[in-house]
C-alpha cells in the first residue's frame, strides 16, 4: 500500500494524528459498532481478553462484519489504500515475464491468492495472452466476497475473451502447477503481537476497557509465541508483531505446490533488519482513507490493519514445508528483471498522454523513495532449477 505507510515505516513523519481522521457516515459508523459489539462479546466469552491476531482477524475478516467481508471500498483512490496493481496495468505487464517462465518450466496454471480488485490478474493475462503464453487456468483465491465481485468485474470488462480460464475458489486447491502470485497479502493476514519486559514476555491482547473502548492488555506469552519471540533475542522494553499465521499459510501453500513458483512482494525486510534494536515499536500500522496512523482500536471494520513482513521467516516456512527458496530481492530490482524498461519502451515517448502515467507509475514502483526498497519480492518452490530470471540481477537471498 502506497502512501504514508513508506514514509512512517522509515519513522521520518510522524502518523496523521487521529483528530485529523476523516469522520465517517452515520451508515459506517453504526457498521463499526456492529463490528465493536461482535468482538466485544467475543472477549467476553474469551473471559475478558484475546490475543491480538485474534482481534486482528475478527477486525479484518468476520464473516459480514470484517474490513475486508463487508461493502466498503478499501482499494483505490476512494478506498483506505493503493497497491501496486492499482497504479496500472505496467506492474502486472512486467511480472508477466516472471509468471511466462514458471508456466513453461512448471505447468499450465496460474495461483493467484488474495487478488483484490482483479487489477493484477488482468495485466497478467493481458501481457500473457501477447506473450503466447496463457494459462490453461487462473485461480483465484479471495476472502472478501466485495473483492471476489469487483476482480470479476474488472476481468469481464478488461479480458472477457478470458473468462472461461478464470476460477474463484474458496480456499487452495489440493495441488497447483504452474505460477502462484500474492502481491500485499501476507501484510494483511493477523499477527501476534509481543512485548519484552524485565519479567520476561508477554503477549498483547485485547480488552474491553471503559466506557466499552478496546484497550491492549498483557499476559505472560505462551507456547508457540513464546517460543517464536524467544528465539528473536530481543532487548528488553521491545514490542513488536511475529507473523505465525502468514508462516503457517506459506508452509500450507508450499505443500500444495507440486511444480512451479510463488512469488510474493510485499513490505518487509529479513528478519535481521526487521528486529532491529532501534525498531523498538513494531511496525503495526492502520490505513482510513489514504491517512496511516497506529491505533488498531480505531473505527474496528473501517480501516485496514496491517504489519510488515519478516521475509526470514517466509522463506523458512517454505522450506520446512519442502520448498526450495529460489530468490529475494527487491522490488524495484524484480521488476527491472522483469523487463519493465522494454514493456515502457513499447509506448513513445511522444505520445504523452500514454506515456507520463506510465513514467510516473514506473517512478513509483521502483523509486527507492517510493515502493522499489521497501518492497521485497520473494520466491520459493518445487521441482524448478534454480537461476530464475525475475531474480537474475541483485538476489539477496544471503540476506535471510
Ligand atoms: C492489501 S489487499 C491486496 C490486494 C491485491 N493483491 C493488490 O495488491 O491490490 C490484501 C488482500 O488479501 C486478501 N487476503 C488476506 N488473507 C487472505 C487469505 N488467507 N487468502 C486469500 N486472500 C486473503 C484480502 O481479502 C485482500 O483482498
Amino acid at each position: 500500500m502506497l502512501h504514508l505507510r513508506i514514509l512512517l515505516d522509515a519513522r521520518t513523519i510522524s502518523p496523521a494524528p487521529m483528530s485529523s481522521l476523516p469522520a465517517p457516515s452515520a451508515d459506517a459508523r453504526a457498521h463499526s459498532e456492529r463490528v465493536a459489539a461482535h468482538i466485544r462479546s467475543e472477549i467476553a466469552r474469551a473471559g475478558g481478553w484475546i490475543g491480538f491476531a485474534r482481534f486482528m482477524e475478527l477486525a479484518l475478516y468476520a464473516p459480514g462484519l470484517g474490513y475486508y467481508m463487508a461493502g466498503a471500498r478499501k482499494l483505490g483512490a476512494e478506498g483506505d489504500f493503493t497497491t501496486a496493481p492499482e497504479l496500472g496495468a505496467l506492474y502486472g505487464h512486467a511480472l508477466a515475464r516472471a509468471a511466462a517462465e514458471a508456466l513453461a518450466m512448471a505447468g499450465d496454471e496460474i495461483l493467484e491468492i488474495g487478488a483484490g480488485t482483479g487489477a493484477l490478474a488482468a495485466s497478467l493475462l493481458e501481457e500473457l495472452e501477447r506473450l503466447g503464453r496463457l494459462p490453461r487456468r487462473y485461480l483465484i483465491v479471495e476472502l472478501s466476497p466485495e473483492l471476489r465481485a469487483r476482480s470479476r468485474d474488472t476481468l469481464a470488462a478488461r479480458v472477457p475473451h478470458l473468462m472461461e480460464r478464470v476460477a474463484w475458489l474458496n480456499g487452495l486447491p489440493p495441488a497447483v502447477s504452474g505460477f502462484v502470485i500474492g502481491n500485499e497479502v501476507l501484510d494483511a493476514m493477523p499477527v501476534q503481537v509481543v512485548r519484552t519486559t524485565a519479567g520476561g514476555i508477554e503477549e498483547a491482547g485485547v480488552a474491553v476497557g471503559s466506557r466499552e473502548a478496546f484497550e491492549w492488555a498483557y499476559r505472560p506469552a505462551a507456547g508457540e509465541v513464546a517460543r517464536a519471540a524467544r528465539a528473536l533475542d530481543l532487548p528488553e522494553g521491545y514490542t513488536t508483531e511475529i507473523g505465525l499465521v502468514a508462516g503457517a499459510f506459506i508452509a500450507t501453500l508450499a505443500r500444495t505446490i507440486e511444480r512451479g513458483v510463488a512469488l510474493f512482494v510485499d513490505y518487509g525486510f529479513p528478519r535481521r533488519e526487521y528486529y532491529h534494536p532501534q525498531r523498538r515499536r513494531g511496525t503495526l500500522m492502520c490505513h482510513y482513507r489514504h491517512r496511516a496512523h497506529d491505533d488498531p482500536f480505531f473505527l474496528p471494520g473501517l480501516q485496514d490493519i496491517t504489519a510488515h513482513v519478516d521475509f526470514t521467516a517466509v522463506a523458512e516456512s517454505a522450506r520446512a514445508a519442502g520448498a526450495d527458496v529460489l530468490g529475494y530481492t527487491t522490488q524495484a530490482q524484480l521488476l527491472v528483471n522483469c523487463g519493465l524498461t522494454d514493456v515502457i519502451a513499447r509506448v513513445p515517448a511522444e505520445d504523452a498522454k500514454r506515456y507520463l502515467p506510465l513514467a510516473a507509475a514506473a517512478n513509483k514502483l521502483t523509486s527507492p523513495s517510493e515502493m522499489g526498497e521497501l518492497f521485497k519480492a520473494i520466491a520459493f518452490g518445487r521441482g524448478v532449477p534454480d537461476g530464475l530470471a525475475a531474480f537474475r540481477s541483485g538476489d539477496r537471498r544471503q540476506a535471510l
